[in-house]
């Protein structure tokens, strides 16, 4: 080929250049699902068409590791924070992996890289007078020791009255403020009043930029209408200058020329997006600017509803001050309800990514998540019963089905060949530029960030695909018309094939497995890669069907059990079958009351290690309290305790395979359901499993094989 062409060549496939990003995960806490549905998953399948697209894409993150509550929590842990951050980092990135979310890198804010542009856009602020100092009264917790940023700081929103809300912003209305404007304000810690102190903070000058953070907004083609207008309105209302220091002791970025003063997590926290393109490029031999200064990129940043004012006042100010491009689009998610409520530990409703992991495979809850998700801020709702009704429909019956008879009928029919298009009738004709036209319809949709319509559009093709398979009827035309029967499996296995590479991006693991079958490699968004005389190989099932078993929770996986040492031991005053025990659960002391008077001398339970239901439900029996339950085995006129050689006080107990979800406020009632038994060793099992502490050690119960536990 000669040079020229060539050169034509490259300007005609000019591909795009693209950045995109996902909100940067806090290095403080365990990725959840509702992480995943906002931000990571469309992200992910966004990015993947572009990748098949041939598309320039590349796709950042990092963990986002600075603020306060880092920094206490590290100090809870007894680590420096370098150190603390380093563990969630760690965890995060496997999290990723495993639910197959593909970085081009992964960094941490906490990064030279990161230090060096945050002072970059500072002194670029400064420069075009954007940034000021103030004195401002701050909050400050006479009883920690502490100034009481953000989150530490609690009380009635000033906009919209509603209580506890956290002194940055209220997460009723969204509004953002300063920590000095909340009402009625303490110390989220220990409860303090705090005092007011004064002291000089810098300010970046945000209502500097009204004038062009309106045009970007009004201007700009591609960004939700829904969180245009939410916008907009907070413009009107009139925008506010932006603090963005704070005292230490913090993790954080010193401000430059400062000892004590740290800028805001959240001024270093979207200029990781950058500082991550940097740390790529450095490592593919890349130039970030292209990505950050030429115009002819598109920056794409997917993130939740909660962090709206962030990126679409304060990012895009700063990207202004620093003369960077804009962003092209925020594609913004609303939050994830589980069972229709919001995610919640109390309520045995919060599911972190790695519990899912545990049970289903990734490209399960890929698919469900997408098929749930609009294009918009509205949210989405999880429950495992509707996550088994999509799963089981769509990708078993509809999708997987389909994939599954074409491939076993090509390998017992055909001798694993694809056959040849033969002679097209009418219909098979129809069918065949309904293959053809599907990527560039799916493409259009995913280029929208409309990803529930993507995925719909390919579940109605599948459809199509069956009702032709099934019209067209090969297992009885193979026995007298062969050709017919070939022409047939020559165009399900090319539709088998399209379905692989739309479906790619959302479901990858399936999508490959099914490649990898039809012996095909390098996929490319559009192009069918197969061939009549191509060998296949066996295929293997790709859905495997959720049973009502699979989704049903272990009731006992609500229990919190926990070892506990008798510490002391009183008859109660009113009740002569009654005892009351103090005891030791590890980071605190309780109260039971328990009725064992009548079987149990006061001797045999001094210092004696036992289990408790540490989660049960608070009660009062005959006037004093009882703060959780003890576990006893009876089996009619005996009674004997659960208890424990050598275990430390506040240790779990666990049967293994069943996670431990404990709940808030254990009903007795739903204890009653939960059936334990000594074994003939004179353990304690559940459902055949022995119940152990986490350092591996059985209960016993001295009574006999047989006896329950109550
Ligand atoms: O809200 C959060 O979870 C933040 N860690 C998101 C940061 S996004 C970006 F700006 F860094
Ligand atoms: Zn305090």
């Amino acid at each position: 080929m000669k040079l020229i062409d060539l050169y034509r060549n490259r300007k005609a496939e000019n591909p795009k250049r693209i950045l995109v990003t996902s909100a940067l995960p806090y290095a403080n806490g365990s990725i959840h699902i509702g992480h995943l549905t906002s931000t990571y998953l469309p992200a992910d399948i966004f990015v993947r068409y572009h990748r098949l697209k041939k598309n320039n894409v590349v796709y950042v993150c990092a963990t986002d590791e600075h603020g306060t509550p880092i920094e206490i929590s590290a100090k809870k842990a007894n680590l420096k924070p370098e150190e603390f951050v380093k563990r969630y980092r760690k965890e995060h990135a496997k999290d990723f992996k495993d639910i197959d979310i593909s970085f081009d890198i992964f960094h941490h804010t906490h990064s030279e890289e990161n230090k060096k542009l945050a002072e970059h856009f500072f002194k670029k602020a400064q420069e075009k007078g954007s940034i000021y100092t103030k004195k401002v009264d701050l909050m400050y917790c006479p009883k920690c020791t502490r100034y009481l940023p953000d989150r530490y700081l609690k009380g009635t929103c000033p906009k919209c009255a509603a209580e506890d809300q956290y002194g940055d912003s209220c997460e009723k209305c969204g509004a953002t403020y300063q920590t000095g404007e909340l009402i009625d304000a303490y110390c989220a810690v220990c409860h303090a009043g705090p005092e007011k102190r004064t002291q000089e903070h810098y300010f970046f000058k945000l209502t500097q930029y009204e004038k062009q953070l309106k045009k970007w907004l009004t201007t700009n083609r591609h960004i939700q209408k829904d969180v245009k207008n939410y916008v907009l309105n907070w413009i009107k209302e009139g925008l506010k200058d932006w603090d963005i220091t704070r005292t230490g002791p913090y993790f954080g970025f010193l401000i430059p020329g400062e000892k004590n003063k740290y800028f805001y997590v959240w001024l270093d926290a979207p200029i990781g997006y950058v500082s991550s393109t940097v740390k790529w490029a450095k490592m593919n031999k890349e130039n970030w600017e292209d990505f950050w200064h030429d115009k002819n990129t598109d920056i794409y940043h997917f993130i939740g509803k909660d962090i709206i004012y962030f990126h679409f006042l304060f990012w895009p100010a700063l990207l202004m001050a620093a003369d960077f491009n804009l962003p092209t689009n925020i594609p913004t998610r609303g939050y994830l309800t589980v069972n229709r409520d919001k995610m919640s530990k109390s309520r045995g409703t919060f599911i972190l990514l790695r519990e899912y992991l545990n049970r289903f495979p990734g490209d399960y809850l890929r698919y469900f998540l997408t098929s749930v998700t609009s294009n918009n801020t509205t949210d989405t709702d999880f429950s495992y019963n509707e996550f088994q009704v999509k799963v089981n429909n769509d990708l078993s019956d509809t999708f997987g089905n389909f994939v599954h008879r074409t491939l076993t009928f090509t390998v017992n029919n055909f001798d694993s060949e694809i056959p040849s298009s033969g002679k097209m009738s009418k219909d098979d004709k129809l069918f065949d530029s309904k293959i053809n036209n599907l990527a560039k319809e799916v493409g259009a949709l995913i280029e929208e960030v409309e990803l529930k319509k993507a995925l719909e559009t390919i579940m109605e093709f599948a459809r199509e695909c069956n009702r032709y398979f099934n019209i067209n009827q090969p297992w009885k035309t193979v026995k007298d018309n062969k050709a017919k029967a070939g022409t047939t499996l020559y165009l399900s296995v090319k539709a088998v094939c399209m379905l692989s590479m739309v479906l790619e991006p959302f479901i990858p693991s399936i999508s490959k497995e099914i490649q990898s079958t039809l012996g095909i490699k390098n996929t490319a968004w559009g192009k069918i890669s197969m061939k009549p005389g191509m060998k296949i190989k066996s295929p293997k099932p790709l859905v495997v069907k959720i049973t009502d078993k699979d989704i049903a929770e272990d009731p006992f996986s609500a229990l919190d059990l926990r070892v506990a040492k008798i510490l002391s031991i009183k008859d109660h005053p009113d009740a002569d079958k009654l005892y009351v025990l103090n005891i030791d659960l590890g980071d605190e002391k309780r109260q039971l009351v328990a009725g064992l008077r009548e079987h149990i001398k006061k001797e045999d339970l001094e210092k004696k290690n036992v289990v408790i239901i540490a989660n049960l439900e608070y009660a009062k029996l005959r006037g004093i309290e009882s703060q959780g339950m003890l576990l006893a085995a009876d089996n009619g006129p005996d009674v004997a305790i659960v208890s424990i050689d050598d275990a430390k006080p506040g240790e779990n107990v666990s049967a293994e395979g069943i996670a431990k979800k404990p709940i808030t406020g254990f009903k007795f009632n739903d204890f009653l359901k939960i059936e334990m038994t000594v074994t003939k060793k004179g353990n304690i099992a559940y459902k055949d499993t022995i119940l152990k502490t986490e350092s591996g050690k059985a209960l016993i119960a001295d009574i006999g094989e047989g006896a329950k536990i109550r």
